[in-house]
């Protein structure tokens, strides 16, 4: 009898081990994310350890393109089709508003003791009606990279305050840089397509001329003033001076190339690039630093507020499971070791006094007032139609860019479409 006991038990073991192995014991969760710089990779380590903390759980890594707008636009297909190919979605600072009635309420789940520890007017931003709909994973700023070794072989004792000056140094540097033999080198680099990038660089222009913020947070429209359209002209007039002519067709990663390979003197971009900047195969390795962007005729300078968050779609066949990942995706250990290894700036607050951190991105301590001060695209104020608002402002800014208006034409049109989508 005991012995047939043993066997059975054995048998149950054998047979229990033989369907886990199958797979019919093990969940998959889907985790789209981004693949800019090290998005993906780290996402993946993170993934490994989660895995090996939790063997019915095998989670696939879905890379989701470079330019947020085709990512949202890939993401609106899933919801669209109700799909529950994806769990968890590396979603933007702006959509919350946009797309909050396709994703869980992770209140539900018990996130609030995973974001006490968070910045509350990011956690403010992903909630929607009352609904936890996202957890804030990164936040981004826009910067000014500049190489420190140029800035001193032309005698310039600090990096630019103003735009003039950024102006005046560009050109320089560029006319040396030529004429010592570099005949791809640029003044300035930073995003010129025609996508949500776009929005970022043109929101700074317009901040640090004075010239609001397209719609400000009581719903007044005000993109079309003087200040506004003059910003969008300054930027017009450096396309083809002291910023390739391609720049109307750059996103984040293709100025971090060509500054990375040494060849331009500034760039506007996220704090991503500077992990990667900082590379041993970078070519720019020790040579250049960060500083806020320069101010505009307003006398300040302005940093686009950005950030991703982590969010579970509703239509997940496994909500709960999706959301226990989120939480050890987002949490301080893991946002500590994206902010050594990629620059992703933590959501967490404590890790801006971690010394490690500290250690491996210096600006993260000295520029957290511009990180605070950051200025937000008026995605609450316009939801559910920011998406729309936005397509409207980088469109008409972009045909700015290429020559086939100007900025007093374009905030005309701006402001009369954006009434029309507002219904004002
Ligand atoms: C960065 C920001 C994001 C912004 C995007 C624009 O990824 O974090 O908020 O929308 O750049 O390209």
């Amino acid at each position: 009898m005991k012995k047939i006991i043993l066997v059975s038990i054995a048998l149950l073991a054998l047979m229990a081990t033989a369907a886990f192995a199958a797979g019919s014991g093990v969940i998959t969760l889907t985790m789209a994310t981004g693949a800019v710089g090290h998005e993906y990779d780290l996402s993946v380590v993170s993934a490994k350890e989660y895995m090996r903390l939790h063997p019915g759980i095998k989670v696939e890594v879905l890379k989701t393109p470079d330019l947020t707008t085709d990512r949202l636009g890939l993401f609106l297909q899933y919801f669209e089709a109700k799909s529950s190919d994806v769990d968890l979605m590396q979603i933007d600072v702006i959509w919350p508003g946009d797309i909050a009635e396709n994703l869980v309420d992770l209140n539900r789940y018990g996130a609030s003791k995973y974001v006490k520890d968070m910045f509350p007017a990011m956690v403010a931003n992903d909630t929607v009606k009352g609904r936890l709909v996202a957890v804030p994973w990164f936040t981004d700023a826009g910067l000014l990279y500049y190489r420190a070794d140029l800035l001193a072989k032309y005698g310039y004792k600090h990096p630019p305050k103003t735009w003039t000056e950024l102006e005046t140094m560009a050109k320089t540097i560029q006319d040396g840089e030529r004429a010592a033999g570099n005949q791809d080198f640029w003044g300035y680099v930073w995003q010129g397509n025609s996508y949500e990038g776009l929005t970022c660089d043109g929101l700074e222009w317009l901040v640090s001329n004075g010239g609001g913020s397209i719609v400000e947070p009581d719903g007044r429209i005000s993109i079309d003033n003087p200040k506004a359209a003059a910003a969008l002209d300054m930027a017009a007039s450096w396309v083809g001076s002291i910023s390739p002519p391609g720049v109307t067709g750059y996103g984040e990663e293709d100025a971090r190339r060509v500054f990375q390979a040494g060849n331009a003197a500034f760039m506007r971009n996220w704090p991503y690039a500077y992990s990667l900047g900082q590379a041993s195969d970078s070519a720019i390795k020790d040579k250049f630093d960060v500083v806020p962007l320069p101010a505009g005729s307003a006398g300040r300078a302005a940093a686009a507020l950005g950030g991703w968050q982590l969010a579970v779609s509703k239509y997940s066949k496994h909500p709960k499971e999706a959301a226990d990942l989120l939480f050890f995706m987002t949490s301080e250990r893991q946002q500590k070791m994206r902010a050594i290894d990629g620059s992703f700036q933590p959501t967490v607050k404590a890790l801006y006094k971690d010394k490690d951190v500290l250690k491996a991105v210096p600006f993260f301590g000295k520029l957290f007032d511009v990180f605070m001060a950051a200025a937000p695209r008026p995605s609450t104020v316009t939801a559910p139609h920011y998406a729309e608002v936005s397509k409207v402002f980088y469109s008409e800014c972009h045909d700015v860019l290429t020559g086939k208006q100007t900025g007093a034409e374009a905030v005309k049109n701006m402001s009369d479409e954006i009434k029309g989508i507002l219904g004002q």
